[in-house]
């Protein structure tokens, strides 16, 4: 069985992007392993003095770090193994003021790491995932696929590009508008549980 790692944020009491990763866990949990890691639970480390700078010494600069060193980096480190070792990767998270949770964009600070999921080649930048697909599953409160909205929202093209970056290309299957089309929100759930099983089919 191939590997799925679920990389969720959703700790919002009745949260509607929760009801998008239970579904893709109900319809998959016979067809693939998952590995659910909860950023709401288990955040990675923001990158600040110290961290950052035994990551740029040892990622950058090839500097060797000692074993207390390389412990300050292992939870980041850790996520970055996760990522390697998943065959798919599904990032659940609600859009927060245009962007992502501040927690999400930490783990992808996390897992963007030159040298181990991506290098600098003669020809560009390299992801290091291989084989490896990608889902964003995503809410936001008012309609990004439309402007005047769509060209703010930087959310899903972040994810996109940055798990690009690692080599992972990535679908997106949005609920955009859980607040501003309030009446129709569970028909807009029902189609994106509808793309869900879609997308699920071709991977497994
Ligand atoms: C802190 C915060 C920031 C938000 N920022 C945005 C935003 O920039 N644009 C938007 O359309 N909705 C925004 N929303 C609304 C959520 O994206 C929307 O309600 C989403 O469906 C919530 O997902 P959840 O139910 O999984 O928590 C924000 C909500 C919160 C709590």
């Amino acid at each position: 069985m191939k590997n799925t790692l679920i990389v969720n944020y959703t700790p919002r009491e009745g949260s509607t992007t929760k009801k998008l990763v239970d579904k893709f866990i109900e319809f998959n949990k016979d067809r693939t392993n998952i590995t659910f890691l909860d950023l709401a639970k288990n955040t990675p480390d923001l990158l600040l003095e110290e961290n950052l700078n035994l990551y740029v010494n040892r990622n950058f600069g090839g500097v060797e770090l000692t074993a207390e060193q390389s412990k300050v980096l292992a939870k980041n480190d850790n996520f970055a193994a996760q990522i390697l070792s998943a065959d798919f990767i599904v990032i659940a998270t609600p859009m927060y003021n245009m962007s992502l949770p501040a927690t999400v964009k930490a783990w992808i600070d996390a897992i963007t790491q030159v040298g181990k999921t991506f290098a600098f080649t003669a020809e560009g930048m390299k992801g290091l995932c291989e084989n490896t697909q990608g889902l964003v599953l995503m809410t936001s409160g008012s309609d990004f696929s439309i402007e005047p909205f769509k060209s703010m929202n930087h959310a899903t093209p972040l994810l996109n590009a940055c798990l690009g970056l690692v080599g992972v290309p990535t679908e997106n299957i949005t609920v955009f508008g859980t607040q501003q089309y309030a009446d129709k929100v569970e028909g807009l759930i029902e189609n994106a549980k509808q793309e869900i099983e879609t997308v699920s089919s071709k991977w497994y």
